[in-house]
């Protein structure tokens, strides 16, 4: 992250460095970031870049596919991100925070990091692969999940394929996935039961040719929206959360309008939740001053001009959301955390916020991540009181989802109610 702050203040919103043999462009800042997210799959391959994810999403699923069948099956899960389906993951996430803070004791300590990775587990579990599921498989399913995630390090970046424990853990651990979510399918099939989560979705889909989707892709995009979802939001909820009680000058209007939006009436709707509109900008800033996602990554496929400046076919470009976020003309006193920057209606240049990418490639799971940050945050605020004990919150490279250093503990009194 230094060098590429160093390298935007000294040569401006582009330049290259050398990386493990590869020569990688750095694009920061709005216009730049725009030639990037603009820039056609044949030019820029997201695919091209991130090979690692294959082993895990399966073959001929996402980044292994054409980018035009990448597009279609990403689509498949549009219907469920529709406001009524958003309508009962709403109520589900509420019960799941409900009863996994319910099981905290009046008072004591917490690491985020741990309580907030294992509830968005819970979470997306249930919301995406469904109840049957969450129910008697969750213990397997974290273990499931934790050696596909082993999966992802800088060596599964240049080879996934090389045979080390942990990629032959991640090939044990998908192959196991496909023969659960292929039960579940067949089980539902022959009962008729229908669920309200992205497995109904998918088993609804048909492709373009009119025919259904195979186990091996519903398992491979519901792992695609699981791998891309999950992580990020956890990492997201515990930077909110963090950074709220590291500065708690934001905290009473905060409390003040979760009592109004509950005074009366205690159901957590989609609606009250959208008009959260105090909490939604602690988020916002949360995830512009540390957004999960450092760096996203492109292929050079055709040579990118830039102004005075090619890119050449062959070499990786990159943009970083944590750098061009930060950037002082743009956020006035970047490294200041204030949510109150994103109450203007003026709003931000395009580009200038990037944390969910931007362009054909762009999030399509923002809504469902903000929802669920919302609702953690709603029930942890409403039930208790907090303080964060480990108040030196920096950033931890280590990971490739960027959250707070642990440990990252707060200190909690259950409210009287
Ligand atoms: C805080 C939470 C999240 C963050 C920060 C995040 C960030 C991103 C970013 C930066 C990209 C673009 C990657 C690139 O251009 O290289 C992306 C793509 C994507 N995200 Fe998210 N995401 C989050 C949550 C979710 C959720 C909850 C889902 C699904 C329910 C999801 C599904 C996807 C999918 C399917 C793509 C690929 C889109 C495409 O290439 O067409 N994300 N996300």
């Amino acid at each position: 992250m230094g060098l590429l702050q160093r390298g935007r203040e000294r040569l401006g919103d582009i330049f290259w460095f050398r990386l493990a043999g590869s020569r990688i462009h750095a694009l920061t800042g709005p216009k730049a970031n725009a030639a990037f997210f603009q820039a056609p799959d044949d030019q820029l391959s997201a695919k091209e870049a991130y090979r690692f994810t294959v082993p895990i999403f399966g073959p001929g699923i996402a980044y292994d596919a054409t980018p035009d069948v990448m597009e279609e099956q990403i689509s498949f899960l549009f219907p469920a991100l529709k406001d009524e389906r958003l309508r009962s993951y709403a109520r589900v996430m509420e019960e799941e925070a409900e009863n996994y803070f319910g099981r905290w004791p009046q008072g004591g300590e917490a690491d985020l990091l741990t309580a907030m990775n294992e509830l968005t587990v819970f979470i997306s579990s249930r919301c995406l692969v469904g109840d049957e599921f969450r129910r008697r498989l969750s213990t397997e399913f974290a273990r499931l999940y934790h050696d596909l995630e082993g999966g992802i390090n800088l060596l599964a970046f240049f080879n996934p394929d090389l045979p080390l424990p942990s990629f032959k853990r991640r090939d044990r651990a998908r192959r196991r996935m496909v023969e659960i979510i292929s039960g579940i399918v067949a089980e539902r099939r022959e009962s008729r039961t229908q669920g309200e989560d992205f497995l109904q979705t998918l088993m609804a889909a048909r492709g373009g040719d009119g025919k259904a989707l195979t186990d091996e892709a519903i398992t491979g995009l519901l792992l695609t929206s699981i791998f891309a979802g999950q992580h990020t939001s956890s990492v997201l909820a515990c930077w909110t959360g963090a950074l709220l009680l590291q500065n708690p000058a934001f905290l009473p209007a905060v409390l003040a309008e979760q009592d109004a939006a509950f005074a009366g009436a205690p159901e957590m709707t989609l609606e009250a939740l959208r008009a959260m509109g105090v909490l939604e900008r602690a988020i916002r800033e949360a995830e512009r001053m540390h957004p999960p996602l450092i760096m996203l990554m492109r292929r050079i496929l055709k040579d990118v001009t830039y102004g005075e400046y090619v890119l050449p076919a062959g070499d990786i470009a990159m943009v970083s959301p944590a750098v061009s976020q930060r950037i002082p003309d743009i956020f006035p006193d970047p490294d200041r955390y204030n949510p109150d920057r994103f109450s203007s209606n003026e709003g931000f240049p395009k580009y200038s916020m990037i944390a969910f990418g931007g362009g054909r490639h762009a999030c399509i799971g923002g809504t469902f991540a903000y929802l669920q940050v919302k609702v953690i945050w709603s029930v942890l605020f409403r039930r208790f009181n907090l303080e964060l004990i480990d108040r030196d919150v920096r950033p931890n490279y280590r990971t490739f989802v960027v959250g707070p250093r642990p440990p990252c503990r707060v200190r909690y009194r259950r409210k009287s109610t």
